[in-house]
């Protein structure tokens, strides 16, 4: 089974990586909603409960891939399966499908926990200064390899480019 991890940020006044702000996230960006629908499709999404409670609710779950849910409470999720850790979560998508790949996709907690595991990160590196509540994990240089793609200014002004990580330790 292959885990990734995926998420966008911006940056505070401190030069924190912003992934979110009340729940939500504190940008509009629909090339990085494609990019998540396109490399997410036919793997398994596993999420924070915040993370789910963030989706609109016409899109929880998330349509055309398997959403499993972490909490720490007996919750339940329509449309998703849960999960009391990472590493059940990861249990629950090995059963359903050995070979699938699950897409580690927020918040903070399982960002980090998802890259002592994952072999390839996804981030969107948008070029705004925002305040934020929730931030992505630091990635350190000496255990992945940046691929940056071009800088682009989506249609909603944004300045925003993909870099993709691979590991190398
Ligand atoms: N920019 C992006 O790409 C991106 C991506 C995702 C989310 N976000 C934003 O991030 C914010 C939500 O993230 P968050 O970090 O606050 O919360 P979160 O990780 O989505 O959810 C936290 C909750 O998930 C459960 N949980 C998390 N880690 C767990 C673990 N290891 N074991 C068991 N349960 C665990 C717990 O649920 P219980 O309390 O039910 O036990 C915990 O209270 C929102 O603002 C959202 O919009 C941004």
């Amino acid at each position: 089974m292959t885990v990734r991890a995926i998420w966008a940020q911006a940056r505070d006044d401190e030069g924190r990586s912003v992934i979110g702000l009340d729940g939500t996230m504190p940008w509009n960006l629909p090339e990085d909603l494609a990019r998540f629908q396109q490399l997410t499709a036919g793997g398994v999404v596993i999420m924070g409960r915040r993370t789910w409670e963030s989706l609109p609710p016409r899109f929880r779950p998330l349509p055309r891939r398997t959403n499993v849910v972490v909490s720490r409470h007996e919750n339940t999720f329509p449309g998703a399966a849960s999960a009391s850790s990472l590493s059940a979560a990861l249990d629950v998508a090995e059963e359903l499908d050995p070979d699938v790949t699950c897409w580690v996709i927020g918040g903070s907690g399982l960002l980090a926990e998802a890259m002592t595991i994952a072999d390839v990160l996804q981030v969107t590196e948008i070029d705004l200064e925002v305040a934020g509540d929730t931030y992505a994990p630091p990635v350190d240089a000496r255990r992945w390899s940046a691929d940056a793609g071009e800088w682009a200014t989506s249609r909603t002004g944004l300045r925003h480019r993909f870099v993709t990580y691979h590991r190398v330790a």
